[in-house]
Formats: structure tokens, C-alpha cells, sequence
């Protein structure tokens, strides 16, 4: 079958890959350790379980308003004035099977072939491939690592084109965990208004930050940014409820109405019960958030203290999300018994199948130098997954 030329422009979630893999792997009775996936390895908290429960119980269970149940979109314009004083109308929210959801209804919206969208790099994998599904083209702005990962309103300005049509901003960032300050933001906002950008800020990651971070929303610098703004978010990582798929968008009403209209026509509604789950997510408080980057906190001093004493590793430290994302290049060109390291590729097949541990390599998301590991596992994991991994680089010559 000769398929659409878009279908061969992009490759298939290599995080999601990575993961599936080591559950085979840990299905045939391989003790994996895991730190490729994504995800809280809490539980979703009783008191959303309970909402569902409850939409179950009381047949809550046939199709919603496509955009989202009204409930939920009140939720959400609350949260959106209580935290971070935006004022949003209900008609400015769509809820959507999942931030990634949001983020290609917002795709199929914006670009066509001929459009440019800046994606910072390194980059959360989905970003290029979405911009590519949808004919339009990834400009990858290249930020450091000594530099903390800032974009700077210079390598900005020398990216856009008269083609850009946005910029994606992801703060506190995948794989990074880097965080941008007031200034880079600022800058952003600048360039984005003076250059006519519209900005997609996923805030997916807000409420997992160290060390007295602050989560800034860009679109609190100002009327005019808010108006060019479309934040992302939803309650996968804050409230440990990836499997549930619920993200949203707010932003200026014609967008989200495209957008509405999009999904109309795709998927329909969000899933009911997970409609009514998220709003008690939303409702709940930040206490079980709270709770939950306390102990992030406690694993990522541990995943990086280790990491940075492993021979040709360096790790800085993460200010948000739940990712160690180090730098391989000193164990670039060292060889084992069946070949040689060349590419963080290589490395990553070669920890999972020398020491039964996922991680994810940093080509996917625009870094040759890099690997990501998570460390939304347990204390336990990350100590004997540290122990393998220190004797398999041992073994490198
Ligand atoms: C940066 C970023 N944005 C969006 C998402 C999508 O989250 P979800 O579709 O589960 O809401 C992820 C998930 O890994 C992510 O890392």
C-alpha cells in the first residue's frame, strides 16, 4: 500500500518505544530496570479514583460536549486565575485526550506546508515530529548547556523567518529539566510580539520544581503576550494520572475554536470519567503534588550525585520535572567486547542489554552529547540501576 508521504516523515515515540521494550523485556521475567519512561510512579490519589468511581456509578458514561464538560473547563479557568492570575472564558478552554493531543490539535490548527515553528533544542520528542506530521517545518534553536539551556533574544531573532508562525516554550522543560527565568521569557515575549509569533508554552512540568523555583507562565507578562499565548497543560504528571489522558488548552478564543472544531471531527469528546477525574485533580489542592516532588527531590539528588561520579559522565543538576538528562561524550568511542560506543544510541543499547537498564538516548530529542534517564522510580531502582550501570561502563576500554 503506498501510504501518505507524512506517515514516512516521522518515527514512532522512541520514549514510548524504549518503555515498551523493557516491559517486554520484564514480561519474559528480565529484571529491567526502567528509567526511560515518563511518568509518576505514584499512584493516581483516592480522591480522583473516587470521582471516577462515582462517574461510573452515577452513568456518567456517554459522550461529553466534544470541547470538554463545562465543569472541568471551570476547573481550569479557576486554576488558570487562582495560580497564576490569568482570566481566561470557558470558551477559551479545550480539553483534550492528553497535552499531547492538545499540543497536535494546536498543530492541525496553526501550520500548513510552507509554516516554520522555532522548537528550542533539546526538545521533548513529539514537537518536531507533530510540526512535521503537519507539513509544516521544524526550526531547531540550539541552546546550551553552559548556558543552562537559556535561549538567548538573539539566537531567537536569528531563527524566525518571515515563515515562523510560533515558538514552542516548555518550561520546566523534558528532557532538560531546565527552567527559564523572567528575562528569557521576557525576551521571548518580545521577539514573539515584535515579529508576530504566536507562543505555545507547555507548562506540563509547573508544579515539579527544586529548590524554591517559581513556575512562570509566559503568559502573565502581559495582555498582549496572554493574546498571542496558547498555554498547554493537563493533569498527567501533577497528579500522577498519565493513563487517564486528559490535557487542555487556553488561549485566544479563534485558535481554540479551531482546535474545538478539529477534534469534533477526530476524537470527539475526552473520555467522561477522566473528565470528571480531573476536575477533582484540579479541585484537590497541591498537597498531593506537594508530596510527590518531595520525594523527587530526594531521588534526583541521588540519581545525580551518582551519575556525575560514574567515569566520563558529567549531570547537572535539574530545576524541574523528573529528569537527569547527562552528558556521555567521554564515553563516546570506548569499546566493549562486541563493538564500540559511537553515539548515545549505542550506549543505551548497550546499558540495556550489557546491565538491564532503560534509558533513553539523546539523538531523539536533538542532542548527540546526552542520555535521559527518569527518575519517577523508586529509590531502590535508582541505586541498583546506578550500581549495573557503574559496572558496565567498568567494562569499557
Ligand atoms: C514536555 C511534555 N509535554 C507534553 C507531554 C504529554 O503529556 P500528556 O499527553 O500525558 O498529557 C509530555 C509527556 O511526556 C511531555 O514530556
Amino acid at each position: 500500500m503506498k501510504l501518505a508521504a507524512r506517515a514516512g516523515r516521522i518515527v514512532p515515540s522512541p520514549t514510548l518505544s524504549i518503555t515498551a521494550t523493557a516491559k517486554a523485556m520484564a514480561a519474559q521475567g528480565i529484571d529491567v530496570i526502567d528509567f526511560a519512561s515518563g511518568e509518576p510512579d505514584f499512584d493516581t490519589p483516592e480522591p480522583i479514583k473516587q470521582a471516577a468511581e462515582a462517574a461510573i456509578r452515577s452513568g456518567f458514561t456517554k459522550y461529553t460536549a466534544s470541547s470538554g464538560i463545562d465543569e472541568l473547563k471551570s476547573a481550569i479557568v479557576d486554576k488558570l486565575q487562582a495560580e497564576q492570575g490569568l482570566r481566561y472564558e470557558k470558551a477559551q478552554i479545550l480539553v483534550s485526550c492528553g497535552a499531547k493531543h492538545t499540543l497536535y490539535n494546536l498543530a492541525q490548527a496553526l501550520v500548513e506546508a510552507g509554516d516554520e515553528v522555532v522548537i528550542p533544542a533539546p526538545f521533548w520528542v513529539s514537537y518536531r515530529d507533530q510540526v512535521l506530521l503537519n507539513d509544516a517545518t521544524p526550526v531547531l534553536l540550539e541552546t546550551r548547556e553552559t548556558e543552562g539551556y537559556a535561549i538567548s533574544r538573539a539566537a531567537l531573532e536569528a531563527c524566525v523567518t518571515p515563515k515562523t508562525k510560533a515558538i514552542i516554550v516548555n518550561s520546566p522543560g523534558n528532557p532538560t529539566g531546565a527552567t527559564y527565568d523572567l528575562a528569557t521569557l521576557e525576551g521571548i515575549a518580545e521577539v514573539a510580539l515584535r515579529r508576530d509569533l504566536l507562543i505555545i508554552s507547555d507548562e506540563i512540568y509547573e508544579k515539579i520544581l527544586y529548590d524554591g523555583a517559581r513556575h512562570i507562565s509566559i503568559a502573565t507578562l502581559g495582555a498582549d503576550v496572554a493574546a498571542r499565548t496558547v498555554v498547554v497543560n493537563g493533569v498527567s504528571k501533577a497528579y500522577a494520572m498519565t493513563g487517564w489522558r486528559i490535557g487542555y488548552a487556553a488561549g485566544p478564543k479563534d485558535v481554540i475554536t479551531a482546535m474545538a472544531d478539529i477534534q469534533s471531527q477526530s476524537t470527539s469528546n475526552p473520555t467522561s470519567i477522566s473528565q470528571k477525574a480531573a476536575v477533582a485533580a484540579l479541585r484537590g489542592g497541591d498537597a498531593f503534588p506537594q508530596q510527590m516532588v518531595k520525594e523527587f527531590d530526594r531521588r534526583r539528588r541521588t540519581m545525580v550525585e551518582r551519575l556525575n561520579k560514574l567515569p566520563g559522565v558529567s549531570c547537572r543538576m535539574p530545576s524541574g520535572a523528573f529528569y537527569a538528562f547527562p552528558n556521555v561524550t567521554g564515553l563516546l568511542n570506548r569499546r566493549h567486547a562486541t563493538g564500540s560506543i559511537t553515539s548515545p544510541t549505542d550506549l543505551a543499547a548497550y546499558l540495556l542489554k550489557e546491565a538491564q537498564v532503560a534509558v533513553v538516548p539523546g539523538e531523539p530529542f536533538g542532542s548527540p552529547d546526552h542520555i535521559r534517564l527518569s527518575y519517577a522510580t523508586s529509590m531502590e531502582a535508582i541505586a541498583r540501576g546506578l550500581d549495573r550501570m557503574e559496572n558496565a561502563l567498568s567494562k569499557l576500554t
